[in-house]
């Protein structure tokens, strides 16, 4: 076992890390308060290879591997979530499900311009009346021969007015259960498929959630991924390695958090000396150190068992549930270190703590994730 990143990590890590500093944090309190899309932010990303960085050169990525995906993610989620899930959502999500699921024909139509950051991609399998219990899909899609008709909400979507892409899940045969389900490419602007209002969210405000509504939309059948009845199966097999970027979102919200706190407690004076010399400082720095570095082995072990073609749904899960429950407490405690002035938009730790809420939300709540690790526990 060794824990030496590779030379191209280690530039991975470099470029999120110039990136974040030089074209996300200029302009993210603003971004955040007026829930401004990070569009420029995004395109540039797509440019660098930030938006298909595990996709293979042959469909436009960059043909990275999930470490380097994780360490990425830990350094744009450190300065700015809201840029950093549309990385996550079009590479694992979209990316991945279309790469390792999608014909050649799908691959060449919808994966190379995702890849190379041309449009960006949505995955939508959540409704109002199905968010954990997944296998409850109310949107249907009625083989009509040719086509699919596509009818039903889906709800917060990540990227739902600014993707191009969306991979829809319906419901074709109920009796089937979810056995009966398929996911299907669906375009903006196909007739009858509209976009609700954007949500105003406690956090990642800047990135674009909304729901998504299907009125006898036409799909073909030529844009069904895999087998009919396959797609609950690759929803949640895409979602394995959508937990994993999750999961290094959430470290990068408490490791920006720490740093900055850290520093600040390095700069405050109180009692005539830094706070850092306070001992109880000292331990909060302690503990969040040590529960950073434990997320981010479990981030990485995750992403080193998908890159060695191991099982790594559990990893996944557990990489997600401990970071995201790290992400709120040391966010927390880094808003404490900063006192009042943590409290105030200007030094960015209220935000961190505002965004980290989401990472034991979405892509399965936490105690979705305790029930994905007892099942695999237990089985
Ligand atoms: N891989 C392959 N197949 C899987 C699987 C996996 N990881 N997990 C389940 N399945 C299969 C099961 O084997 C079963 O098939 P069989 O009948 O052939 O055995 C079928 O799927 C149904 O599974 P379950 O019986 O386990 O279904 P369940 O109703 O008990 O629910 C669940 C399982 C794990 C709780 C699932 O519903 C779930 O993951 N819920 C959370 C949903 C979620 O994560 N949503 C995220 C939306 S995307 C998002 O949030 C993006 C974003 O924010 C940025
Ligand atoms: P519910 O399922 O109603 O859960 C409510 C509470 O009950 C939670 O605490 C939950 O953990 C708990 N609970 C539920 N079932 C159990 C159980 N069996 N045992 C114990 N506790 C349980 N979805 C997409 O498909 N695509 C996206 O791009 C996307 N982006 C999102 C972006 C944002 C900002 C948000 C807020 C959500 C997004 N989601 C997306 C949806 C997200 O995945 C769901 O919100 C999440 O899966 C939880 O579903 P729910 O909101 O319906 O909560």
């Amino acid at each position: 076992m060794h824990f030496q990143l590779t030379e191209e990590q280690q530039m991975i890590r470099q470029a999120a890390r110039d990136f974040a500093q030089t074209e996300l944090k200029p302009g993210v309190i603003e971004r955040d308060e007026h829930q401004k899309f990070p569009a420029e932010q995004i395109k540039k990303l797509g440019e660098l290879g930030f938006l298909g960085l595990m996709v293979s050169p042959e469909y436009g990525g960059a043909g990275m591997d999930a470490v380097s995906y994780v360490l990425a993610m830990e350094e744009l989620s450190k300065v700015d979530a809201s840029a950093s899930v549309v990385v996550s959502v079009n590479n694992s999500l979209v990316c991945y499900g279309l790469e390792k699921y999608g014909t050649e024909e799908q691959k060449q139509k919808y994966l190379v311009p995702l890849a190379t950051g041309q449009v960006i991609g949505a995955f939508c399998l959540s409704e109002p009346e199905a968010g954990s219990d997944a296998t409850s899909q109310h949107t249907t899609a009625i083989d009509m021969g040719d086509y699919y008709l596509l009818n039903g909400t889906k709800n917060w979507i990540t990227n739902g007015n600014s993707a191009s892409t969306y991979l829809v899940m319906a419901q074709t045969d109920v009796s089937k259960g979810s056995h009966g389900v398929n996911a299907l490419i669906v375009e903006k602007g196909m007739e009858g498929f509209t976009v609700g209002p954007k949500e105003n969210k406690m956090g990642i405000r800047g990135s674009d959630t909304h729901s998504l509504m299907f009125q006898d939309v036409k799909v073909p059948k030529a844009n069904r991924i895999g087998e009919d009845g396959f797609g609950f199966k690759f929803a949640m097999q895409t979602l394995e390695g959508g937990r994993i970027g999750i999961a290094a979102q959430a470290l990068g919200i408490a490791s920006g958090a720490y740093e900055l706190a850290l520093q600040y407690s390095k700069e405050r004076k109180t009692f005539g000396k830094p706070i850092a010399d306070h001992q109880i400082i000292q331990f909060k720095l302690a503990d969040m150190a040590t529960q950073i570095e434990a997320a981010r082995l479990l981030c990485l072990k995750a992403a080193w068992l998908k890159d060695n073609h191991q099982s790594y749904g559990r990893a996944g899960a557990m990489a997600k549930l401990f970071a995201s429950e790290t992400a709120m407490q040391v966010t927390t405690e880094a808003v404490q270190i900063h006192g009042g002035y943590g409290f105030v938009k200007e030094y960015h730790v209220e935000r961190l703590m505002r965004d980290a809420k989401i990472t034991q939300i979405y892509e399965g709540t936490s105690e979705i994730q305790r029930i994905v690790i007892s099942r695999d526990i237990l089985k």
